[in-house]
């Protein structure tokens, strides 16, 4: 469509008449009055209407095309071919990537961003490392929010260390772990993630080394990265960590492990390795995190006493989350600590957030507090490992001839080591194009591991099942290729 101009420049002004007239057509496009696609008069006929020279116009033009608004194509008729406002600043605008550069958190690992980008949307999930919707205990829910909103005056900001209730609760069922805690030594996280970056930013001077079981979950995050301190795996043997290639300088260091069906490999630490473990932390005044994401489901067996029931230096800092038992969403973490530590870590979460969302405490305390909840967890174990046979049984039907794996005693995933001719990258990008989410090894490690990571908690059987078809596929496929 061809623009209506019912505007004149004026000649009284210092602004030049092309200045004038770049404006005024700036002006139009931005506010909508002039549309994409829309054409200008030739600028013969403006020169007339707008009783100015053709010089005039000739300069505007070349301004307007130096913006990209019009298009520059000669003779033809002038089109509006962007109305974006970067393009119309008459200035440079904010060079925004300059600031995004400059932030002292680091992004994301690339294949960690693509999975967060297309996990929600893929029909096939074996990356999610989340109990399936239907597992949520809908009823456990709605009984608890229901009281919860009978108390809804407590929706305030709560104090430093989180919602008392809850961490009474908690101190209770810690107890049946053999953790000796009181109220004042948790502290309530929005999530164990949050935890881990208190640790970093509370507790860490920048020449600090973290040390971790390789491969593990801590290397797929930037947490400690970010924070400019060091990640070094030590290797992960069969019974725990190789605490012993813990390198004697005099840096701050600590140790990261995940001793109950660790993530990504499934494994659980040897009480005998715990001790050992424990005994040479205390000689060498090693702190150590023990994250427990996944302690509580078990399948026949339940692990070993978590470290920090053995711990009698105080040398562990203990983290536990409500995600993988619960819902990720409620975004709840506790950690249990040596007081000073707590307070200190609660010092630092009130200058982050002023503490995680009270109504989340509220609801998870009342959860705690109902026997049901017991039972709602011997249930999720249950259907966990019928899941996990599910899987190792789709595994051997589909993959065998490619892959190996241990079978999983508990928890959500399954390592799976591929065949050294398959590239797993080509392999993730391939599955993807077909609606299938995995994740390659190489996030938890520190050098290339020829491994894939499967979770079975959240695909259903068949998804799962569908999922290992069409890996079986793609494989022949490259090893045909
Ligand atoms: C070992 C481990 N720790 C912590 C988390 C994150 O937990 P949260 O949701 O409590 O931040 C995960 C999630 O995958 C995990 O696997």
């Amino acid at each position: 469509m061809r623009v209506t101009i019912n505007w004149h420049p004026n000649p009284q002004l210092h602004q030049p008449l092309y200045q004038q007239l770049v404006n005024y057509c700036l002006q139009e496009i931005e506010t909508g009055n002039w549309a994409l696609g829309d054409q200008l008069p030739p600028q013969r006929e403006l020169a007339a209407q707008l009783q100015v020279n053709r010089s005039t116009i000739g300069q505007a033009m070349t301004q307007l095309v130096d913006y990209g608004v019009i298009s520059g194509k000669r003779g033809g008729g002038t089109t509006i071919i962007s109305n974006t406002w970067s393009l119309m600043m008459k200035k440079a605008p904010v060079n925004w990537q300059e600031y995004i550069q400059s932030g002292h958190f680091k992004a994301n690992l690339h294949t960690i961003q693509t999975i967060n980008t297309h996990e929600t949307r893929m029909p096939i999930r074996l990356s999610t490392g989340e109990l399936a919707p239907a597992f949520l205990p809908h009823q456990l829910f709605a009984d608890a929010l229901t009281r919860v909103g009978h108390r809804l005056q407590q929706l305030n900001y709560l104090e430093p260390q989180g919602l008392l209730a809850l961490r009474e609760q908690l101190a209770q069922r810690l107890q049946r772990w053999g953790i000796q805690a009181s109220a004042d030594t948790i502290l309530i996280t929005s999530g164990s993630l949050q935890a881990l970056q208190l640790i970093s930013l509370s507790l860490l001077d920048e020449h600090a080394t973290v040390y971790t079981e390789t491969p593990t979950y801590l290397n797929s995050l930037q947490i400690f990265q970010s924070a400019g301190v060091h990640l070094r795996g030590l290797p992960l043997t069969r019974d725990g960590v190789a605490y012993w290639q813990l390198p004697q300088t005099e840096q701050q260091k600590l140790l990261y492990v995940i001793p109950s069906f660790q993530n990504p490999t499934g494994q659980v630490m040897t009480l005998k390795h715990r001790r050992e473990l424990l005994t040479f932390a205390n000689r060498r005044q090693l702190p150590i995190i023990e994250d427990s994401a996944y302690q509580d489901l078990w399948f026949d067996t339940r692990p070993p006493q978590p470290l920090k029931a053995l711990d009698d230096h105080g040398a562990v800092i203990y983290l536990g989350s409500s995600s993988k038992i619960l819902a990720p969403g409620l975004r709840l973490g506790w950690v249990v600590a040596p007081r000073p530590i707590i307070s200190r870590l609660a010092d630092v979460k009130m200058q982050t957030d002023y503490g995680a969302s009270s109504l989340s405490q509220l609801a998870l305390a009342e959860i705690l507090a109902n026997s049901d909840f017991d039972r709602y967890l011997v249930q999720t174990r249950t259907r966990l490992q019928q899941r996990a046979q599910a899987a190792l049984q789709s595994l051997q039907t589909y993959l065998a001839p490619y892959a190996k794996w241990q079978e999983p005693t508990g928890g959500f995933y399954i390592w799976l080591k591929l065949d050294p001719r398959i590239k797993i990258d080509a392999l993730f990008d391939a599955a993807r194009a077909q609606g299938v989410l995995i994740n390659p090894g190489d996030l938890y490690a520190f050098h290339h591991v020829q491994a894939i990571r499967l979770s079975y908690a959240y695909a259903e059987p068949a998804a799962f099942a569908a999922g290992c078809r069409i890996l079986k596929q793609l494989i022949e496929i490259q090893l045909t290729h």
